[in-house]
């Protein structure tokens, strides 16, 4: 879970990867270091930190080079120091390289190596090593990192900056790796966003693919074939949508996003989703696959799903495994994900190897994209909030479409939509999003916060409260309020606040319940389409019908950025996480 960009081409690479790799940092951002050519040897700089702060500490704008490997980091092995941070190189000065996944057999491999210098704790350091050993007795980089791929076992994508070729070597097993064909040469990357404004001519690579980065050409193998051609595609984003366009965070822009990308959505022709209702209407039962925010979308389809009369059931990624036994050979997997490199989902993958798999999925390109039958692209554009908000609503209405369809009921849920669509305009107006930062206001001290609703409700809590989480550090704990009365009432006191969720056919029982959350002296926040006695601040959304959470989504989001905000917290880079989760 870490950013890697290079470059090899007649163009100086130090402005296009200082830039590319800020483009990064959503994959990691605790250190950064680079490494590039320059005369007949190869500069390292690193420290610890941000991206930013670390390039204007070495003026690295004011560097020039054409070819280099830059990398921002999320600590796996090895803690946050500047020895571990990446480029690494070899005893010689020779290497470096860039890493991003997890060796898991690195202690043993390292205790194989005799003789050799290491410098920091990681297991990135292991790669630098074995390549120079294998490059002993004079076999090219090429030949030495195929063999030292060989040996190492996990997922593990890298960049290697030869200091005695042209060329850059990656090869990828697992974490993403994107070639970028440009006019003046050629990017590997991480992601799409970190060299679109170059070029929207993209190759990605696959898992066992080697590219061999040259500044006007590359060549791609494997372990088996000496010469494999891929498509180039065509990024289906341009550069504006992978900046903030203004706004003072990516988290903010991706909220706002969301009403014009639910109107394109509306225009589309739904053909995959005309495709995926029947398959779903004869399998024995739909699993909804995904994780954190993705497995709250997951949760919410299933819900629709059971409504039309489909064994739907929502499972972590992790927890796949534990339904091995009961499995069916016509059961139907969807999977939901913004990166498509979710491990949790990714290591469960051979357990649904022969069923019928659907994908829900923003990235194009990614692993999880590649592994289904049929693909739903997201089509978001890049989300690079760590904080996932418009791919969450994306995949719920997706989601909610797909369920209609089964139903046959697919024209009424497209209506809905266009009328929701037209109803989101009262949605985000000033006298909305004022109660929304004094609410922020309200609750941004506070150490915990309940979320209740019931229901479909409920699982917008649950996400809300996830957001909360995730960018106000405030513990935020979503509780069913039908269950509120067995047991967690008893941590209400009148300092306690409650954020309510009320739509829908069970409003009166979520009325109830709150009345009784309020006579114990909590407050309550209600996110509602009416205001209602029991609230004590009333933030309004607009009806909705089935798209109820759709309005709820969008103030929960914009109530957990607001509350960050007020805190002055780095919003878009929440402390310890990163956007894709690669490991397990
Ligand atoms: C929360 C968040 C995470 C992701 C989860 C799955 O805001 O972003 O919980 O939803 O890591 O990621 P994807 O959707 O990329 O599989």
């Amino acid at each position: 879970m870490c950013g890697i960009i290079g470059y090899n081409g007649t163009d100086d690479a130090i402005p296009y990867l200082v830039e590319g790799i800020k483009n990064l940092e959503y994959r990691g951002y605790d250190s950064f270091g680079c490494a590039f050519d320059k005369g007949n040897s190869i500069v390292i700089k690193k420290d610890i930190g941000r991206v930013e702060d670390v390039i204007n500490k070495y003026k690295l704008q004011n560097l020039h080079s054409n070819r280099g490997v830059f990398h921002t980091r999320w600590a796996t092995t090895g803690s946050v120091t500047v020895e571990n941070a990446h480029p690494i190189m070899d005893c010689t000065g020779r290497i470096a390289v860039a890493h991003n996944g997890i060796i898991e057999n690195w202690t043993e491999l390292k205790d194989s190596l005799h003789g050799h210098k290491f410098v920091s704790n990681t297991d990135t350091e292991v790669l630098s090593h074995l390549i120079e050993e294998n490059m002993k007795g004079g076999n090219t980089v090429v030949d030495a990192v195929k063999t030292v791929f060989k040996k190492i076992k996990g997922s593990s994508s890298f960049v290697v900056l030869n200091r005695d070729s042209n060329e850059l070597v990656a090869i990828k097993k697992g974490s993403p790796l994107v070639l970028g064909l440009a006019k003046n040469g050629i990017f590997i990357s991480s992601d799409v966003p970190s060299f679109v404004k170059h070029t929207n001519r993209v190759i990605y690579l696959f898992d066992g693919d080697m590219a061999i980065i040259g500044k006007k050409h590359y060549k791609i193998s494997n372990l088996i074939s000496k010469k494999i051609k891929h498509n180039v595609s065509i990024a289906n984003f341009s550069a504006k949508d992978a900046d903030k366009g203004g706004y003072e965070h990516f988290m903010l822009k991706e909220i706002m996003e969301q009403p014009g990308l639910l109107k394109k959505l509306e225009m589309s022709d739904f053909g995959e989703i005309l495709k995926i209702a029947p398959l779903l209407k004869t399998a024995s039962g739909v699993y909804l696959v995904g994780a954190g925010t993705s497995f709250h979308a997951a949760r919410l389809g299933a819900r629709m799903f059971r409504e039309n009369g489909i064994n739907a059931i929502p499972v972590q990624g992790q927890d796949l495994i534990t339904y091995k036994n009961v499995i069916l050979p016509n059961d139907v997997f969807i999977i939901i994900s913004q990166s498509g490199e979710t491990a949790d989902i990714i290591t469960a993958l051979p357990i649904i190897k022969a069923n019928r798999k659907i994908g829900i999925i923003n990235v194009e390109g990614s692993t999880l994209s590649r592994a289904v039958d049929i693909l739903v692209s997201l089509n978001t554009g890049p989300e690079k909030s760590v904080a996932s908000t418009k791919a969450f609503t994306l995949s719920a209405v997706y989601l909610t479409l797909i369920a209609a369809a089964t139903a046959g009921t697919l024209e009424n849920a497209i209506s809905d939509l266009k009328l929701m669509n037209i109803n989101m305009y009262n949605l985000l107006v000033p006298s909305v999003l004022a109660v929304i930062r004094s609410a922020a206001e309200k609750i941004n001290r506070l150490d915990s916060i309940f979320f209740l609703g019931r229901d479909y409700n409920y699982i917008v809590a649950v996400e809300a409260a996830l957001k909360m989480k995730e960018v106000a550090y405030i513990h935020a704990e979503a509780i069913d309020a039908a269950t509120f009365k067995h047991g967690p009432i008893a941590l209400v006191s009148d300092k306690t606040y409650a954020i309510a969720f009320v739509s829908g056919a069970i409003e009166k029982e979520t009325l109830n319940n709150l009345q009784e959350v309020k006579a114990r002296g909590c407050k309550i926040i209600g996110i509602a389409n009416k205001p209602q006695d029991v609230f004590d601040i009333f933030i309004r959304t607009q009806d909705a019908g089935r798209f109820d959470f759709v309005m709820q989504a969008i103030i929960a989001q914009l109530l957990a950025y607001e509350t960050a905000r007020k805190k002055g917290l780095d919003i878009d880079h929440p402390k310890n996480l990163a956007k894709s989760v690669t490991t397990l």
